[in-house]
């Protein structure tokens, strides 16, 4: 048995969607919440062992994310096939919004890259997930990916080397499930397809979630946690125009808004999946949580920022 590696979950604070079009986007890791993945030998080559969807995949499986990665990875480092079994088993529900395709990928590429005794940087491991989340995702920005292999906060353009910033304060959040599992590649091919019916519209709404992403950044530079507030209802009302909203998010936004949230917004890849609320304290972040686990809801807390 090898040790257990692991990678965090995210949350897009500003941007999705508008990102795969170019625009900029924010996201932060969720450390608390993490895919963990540990190796042991075989007698057969190589098999991933998703516990929990109860899944085994092949190394010669092509229509797998984590069979893609694996067969990308020894390639890239020009090893052949081990005996090796990865297990896998994530925190992260799936289908949230929060990463958790491209979590578990990069825990299953730690853990293979670790059995080989190779040390990938973060930015090969964020671009070999990539590659394996056009299987599941189809078009993505690679935004997931980023946040996920250097696990800190970034300002992601599409095609860009991400980049890093510091908030001003630590900032309170409560990510609400729905409980309702949505896919990213269905609202992202349900986006494009409004884009081509109505391509004018949809670049003016892509333009303005451009500008409340650029004036969150700011927000969460000055430590302005009512501006940052402000923005995600703005950013959260231009992704129900584009249609990736469900009326379950929108209700669980009016509960964490009901308990004194300052903002609140979809976030990933909508349809369903999660809601992220902002507090401006631990204690008012305590009460939103109750809120929404009262009403029946899953949620949990993290924050961001210096402590
Ligand atoms: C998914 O977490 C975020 C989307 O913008 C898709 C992407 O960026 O690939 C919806």
């Amino acid at each position: 048995m090898n040790g257990q590696v692991t990678a965090p979950g995210k949350i897009i604070l500003f941007g999705e969607h508008a990102v795969v079009y170019g625009k900029p986007a924010i996201a932060i890791p969720v450390s608390g919440m993490r895919a963990s993945a540990w190796s042991e030998s075989s007698k057969e080559g190589l098999t991933i062992n998703a516990l929990d969807i109860g899944q085994k995949f092949k190394l010669k499986d092509s229509n797998n994310q984590f069979s893609v990665l694996a067969q990308s990875v020894l390639a890239k480092t020009n090893f052949n096939e081990p005996n090796l079994t990865i297990n896998l088993s994530s925190k992260l529900p799936q289908g949230s919004g929060m990463g958790s395709s491209a979590a578990t990928a990069t825990a299953v590429c730690r853990a293979l890259s670790k059995h080989l005794g190779v040390d990938l940087e973060a930015n090969e491991i964020s671009e070999l997930v990539f590659d394996a989340e056009k299987i599941v995702h189809g078009t993505p920005s690679g935004i997931d990916n980023t946040v996920i292999a250097y696990e800190m906060p970034v300002y992601f353009i599409k095609g860009k080397k991400p980049k890093t910033f510091e908030p001003g304060r630590e900032f309170f959040l409560i990510i609400g499930d729905t409980g309702i599992e949505a896919s990213t590649k269905k609202t992202v091919s349900k986006v494009r397809k409004n884009w081509q019916k109505e391509p004018g519209l949809m670049d003016g709404y892509f333009d303005e979630i451009e500008r409340i992403t650029e004036n969150g950044k700011k927000a969460i530079e000055n430590g302005d946690s009512k501006m940052v507030g402000e923005m995600m209802d703005e950013n959260h009302d231009l992704l129900n125009s584009i249609g990736v909203s469900h009326e379950e998010l929108d209700k669980l936004i009016d509960i964490a808004k009901d308990a004194g949230a300052l903002g609140a917004k979809l976030t990933g890849g909508g349809g369903g999946g999660n809601m992220v609320a902002l507090a401006e304290t631990k204690s008012e972040q305590k009460k939103i949580y109750k809120a929404i686990t009262e009403a029946g809801y899953r949620a949990y807390q993290t924050s961001f920022g210096e402590e």
